[in-house]
């Protein structure tokens, strides 16, 4: 079955999938967790500002998001980094895409007032996969219609975006072997970010050799987790 439409708190739509009892976002603001963990926590700390010390210093900050899903992250990603001087090749893995009928119901340029981002985000959904297309001068996104477990790394990564369904319904996505193959594909001070702070998952990114912070959660959660590679 395929997933429903919701709308979380802040407005921004969702998506709930029946099977796994789901969502694909916190009921609490899809908008608001999606830059909360993935923009402040990921983006902003890899992105050297103002002589403020970085996770890295450096122009060319390659993104790996672990579940395209809606498009929300890598919609946000481009709005945060267009304009500016960064350069951006943003990798999104995804092994079950959503339909463009809900694609086309879902309100994320409504609710951010971004209508100039509209063929951004239609593109993002509907390029081909493997295929890098270029969104602006300084924006590179690539597709990958696969499983993470079955994708192989070529290029390293500075930030990964590890969006992945819960461990309670997807714990195959955050085992030790998952998350060993996202540290080897991880450069040196370069980070992981995910809304996911469960002592066990915590662990586990520890075990792989992440340095773990738990920083503080987004509205309705108390917690997330950035793992560096020190
Ligand atoms: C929490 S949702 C994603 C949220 C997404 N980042 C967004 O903003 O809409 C998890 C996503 O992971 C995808 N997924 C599930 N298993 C996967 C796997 N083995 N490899 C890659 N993606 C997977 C799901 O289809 C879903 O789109």
């Amino acid at each position: 079955m395929p997933p429903t439409l919701i709308k979380t708190a802040d407005g921004s739509h969702s998506l709930f999938v029946a099977e796994l009892d789901e969502h694909y976002h916190s009921i609490h603001g899809a908008i608001q967790e999606s830059r909360h963990v993935f923009i402040q926590a990921g983006l902003k700390q890899i992105i050297k500002q103002d002589g403020a010390s970085p996770v890295i210093a450096n122009d060319k900050i390659n993104i790996l998001e672990i579940g395209l899903g809606t498009g929300l992250n890598a919609l946000l990603t481009f709005i945060e980094t267009d304009k500016s001087s960064v350069n951006i090749n943003y990798t999104a893995i995804e092994a079950y895409p959503i339909s463009i009928d809900l694609i086309n119901q879902l309100n994320y340029i409504e609710c951010l007032n971004a209508e100039n981002y509209q063929s951004v985000f239609n593109t993002i959904h509907t390029c081909e996969t493997g295929k890098p297309v270029m969104l602006s001068n300084n924006f590179t996104f690539s597709k990958i219609i696969r499983k993470l477990q079955d994708a192989v790394f070529e290029t390293k990564f500075n930030l990964i975006y590890f969006d992945a369904f819960g461990p309670r319904v997807q714990p195959e996505m955050w085992r030790e072997d998952v998350f060993a193959k996202l540290y080897a594909a991880v450069e040196p001070n370069g980070c992981l970010v995910t809304y996911c702070a469960k002592g066990e998952v915590k662990r586990t990114l520890k075990k792989v050799g992440f340095t773990v912070e738990s920083l503080q959660g987004p509205p309705g959660k108390r917690e997330m987790v950035r793992a560096v590679k020190n």
